[in-house]
């Protein structure tokens, strides 16, 4: 590990308009009665919050992505300085910012549709101005919201200067043989995993099967979330229980978690450890409604 600790998120950013409400609806069906809530998201601009709000310092997180010439990548832009992440903002004059059309039930459960709008556009060129960023990092942490070839060069970049690289394939889509090699951490959810590998993950047993086919594939090490159920450790080969808590809304639980994951593996804790932490984190995350608005900061974990 490198001694100034640098993470870099790639990724993603959107305005999630989310209506809460007490269930959701089946296609062709009106239901009325919800709350309307209009919160920043985006898989990457959340990780990359994480982040900034569970290191120990400011100045931790580098943020790279790309969005329109329009008021809600203006607004990314001024809420990313104030929580202290360095945003490395490509601007498309063409395509508008990311937004994502969000629903969510009295269980917490959701169902989201996402427009990538400029996130879409952010191909390899776009990032050569943040090569030092990327090279200099000690940790890379990426999403699938934006295009695999982008994903890839960056991963190659990092890895050439010598940082861990953590995928969380979220959404999940087939990916490229040469992507597997550069990943360090590979951190689907069962949906994901199941997507990828074919396996349909539902215990050790099936979760160990998924593990074995991204290490033949070249991946490091493998985490798969099962939500309620915990965390399956491909190196420990177990599941580490989820904590219990009243979820009201579970967006970005899964950025959360691994923005922390991230934290925790840049400040050189074992996987053990950097699960516990990031489960604290996701936890509290599933007790506040929307995706940035409720991600806690380090000094909320127990
Ligand atoms: O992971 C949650 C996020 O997915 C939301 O914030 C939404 O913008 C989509 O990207």
């Amino acid at each position: 590990m490198k001694q100034r600790r640098k993470i870099v998120v790639l990724g993603s950013t959107n305005t999630d308009m989310v209506i809460a409400g007490a269930r959701i609806p089946v296609p062709g069906e009106t239901v009325s009665g919800g709350k309307f809530l209009m919160n920043p998201g985006g898989k990457g601009a959340n990780q990359a919050v994480a982040v900034a709000r569970l290191s120990a310092r400011r100045g931790v997180c580098t943020f790279v992505a790309k969005v329109g010439d329009d008021l809600f990548g203006r607004e990314t832009a001024a809420r990313l300085k104030r929580e202290g992440i360095a945003a490395r903002l490509v601007v498309d004059p063409a395509e508008p910012s990311g937004t994502a059309l969000i629903m969510v039930d009295a269980k917490g459960q959701n169902v989201i549709s996402v427009a990538l709008g400029a996130n879409g556009t952010l191909v390899p060129a776009d990032i050569a101005p943040f090569a030092a960023d990327v090279a200099q990092a000690t940790v890379l942490l990426l999403q699938l919201e934006t295009p695999v070839e982008t994903v890839l060069a960056a991963a190659k970049a990092a890895r050439a200067g010598g940082a861990t690289v953590i995928l969380n394939p979220a959404p999940a889509r087939k990916l490229p043989r040469a992507l597997y090699a550069q990943l360090d951490w590979i951190t689907p959810n069962e949906t994901e995993a199941e997507i990828l590998t074919g396996v349909r993950v539902t215990d050790v047993a099936s979760a160990r099967r998924a593990r074995d086919w991204f290490q033949a594939r070249g991946v490091g090490h493998v985490l798969v979330t099962l939500g309620a159920k915990g965390v399956y450790c491909g190196d420990c080969d177990r599941i580490f229980p989820s904590r219990r808590v009243k979820a009201v809304d579970c967006v970005a639980a899964g950025d959360t978690f691994n923005g922390a994951f991230a934290v925790a593996l840049a400040e050189g804790r074992d996987c053990a450890d950097a699960i516990a932490f990031a489960q604290k984190a996701a936890a509290i995350s599933v007790t506040r409604p929307g995706a940035q608005s409720s991600i806690p900061f380090r000094r909320e974990l127990p």
